[in-house]
């Protein structure tokens, strides 16, 4: 959820409230929204977003406390190998901890695979991962078990969800990563999926995804898929073709991942084509307007919307 749009669009707030059992904030809980400075940290807008939820009994999950991205301009300078163990520490106390007992599940380490970096272990060379050392994930959750014991906590990542080598080989670096963590008793919950898709020819999901979500079951994760939206760049401008190949995305992939029980949670990043990430770093070349997600600009259903209701339907009945 974009905590400034809620504020500031009335019509927006009450779709969400219409159609949301569970929201995310989308910035509000990174390092860098919470941490203008070392020393301070501003809650003003989560603590407006949870209020918002609370106030309707809307489940809420946290994202994330660690992340390579969106830290605040000071870290590089005053993060170092001798004080970063005891600084994500202390923010994972502070945030999770006053958030205890309120939120639904925390991303805990969000997008720490990468094998383009090259390490076996298939880690991101992340600055979490030069300052601290590998073991900062298993840190991670162990501070964040310790600060907010209600809240399920996850590992979050993209790259997961299709039929190509790439995801393929991502999805095994995930499952050793995981099982490495289990072996060790570190406190993880739950597999968080973000289902960022493309509208494109060629991206197919199945057996890949069915298989890394029955071994996610085996290992005793829970799945939730956290960020849903279809990227139509790849296609042509005509707006009827878009919708349907970004409908037929949300549904081919559903299909798949629905028919696993242990898929608790289903949420799209962004509720509205109205604000969608995906018009900023990821833009159209022709700069037209993404069309993403369940809602368009006018707040309609789009297909996808339908796409994303028939595929919980088909799941209900079978
Ligand atoms: C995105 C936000 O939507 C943008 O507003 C921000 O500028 C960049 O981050 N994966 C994640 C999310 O885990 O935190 C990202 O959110 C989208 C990709």
């Amino acid at each position: 959820m974009n905590a400034k749009a809620l504020a500031a669009e009335p019509d927006y707030a009450a779709l969400v409230r219409q159609q949301c059992s569970i929201v995310v904030s989308e910035n509000a809980l990174k390092w860098d929204a919470l941490r203008p400075a070392r020393g301070t940290f501003d809650f003003e807008a989560a603590d407006a977003l949870l209020a918002f939820a609370e106030a309707d009994r809307i489940k809420v999950r946290g994202h994330t406390l660690v992340w390579h991205r969106q830290l605040p301009g000071w870290f590089a300078a005053e993060a170092s190998a001798g004080n970063a163990r005891t600084m994500l520490g202390e923010h994972i106390d502070r945030v999770a901890g006053r958030y205890g007992g309120r939120m639904h599940s925390w991303d805990v380490v969000n997008e720490a695979v990468h094998l383009a970096d090259g390490r076996p272990d298939g880690l991101r060379d992340s600055p979490w991962l030069r300052l601290i050392g590998e073991d900062y994930i298993e840190f991670a959750f162990l501070s964040a078990r310790a600060a907010d014991p209600q809240a399920l906590l996850a590992y979050n990542d993209f790259g997961l969800e299709s039929e190509s080598a790439d995801a393929q080989a991502k999805r095994l670096a995930v499952l050793l990563l995981l099982r490495r963590l289990k072996a060790r008793h570190v406190p993880v919950d739950a597999v968080g999926i973000q289902a960022h898709l493309a509208a494109a020819a060629g991206e197919r999901y199945g057996a890949g995804l069915r298989r890394f979500l029955a071994d996610l079951r085996e290992l005793d994760l829970q799945v939730f898929l956290t960020e849903m939206d279809v990227n139509d760049r790849s296609l042509a401008a005509d707006a009827p073709a878009r919708d349907a190949a970004v409908a037929a995305a949300y549904m081919s992939f559903l299909d798949v991942a629905l028919s696993d029980p242990n898929v608790r949670v289903l949420m799209t990043w962004g509720l509205t084509n109205r604000h969608t990430w995906l018009n900023g770093e990821n833009a159209r070349v022709d700069h037209l307007p993404e069309r993403a997600l369940p809602f368009d600009e006018k707040l309609s259903p789009t297909e996808a919307f339908f796409a994303v209701r028939n595929s919980l339907d088909r799941r209900r009945h079978s």
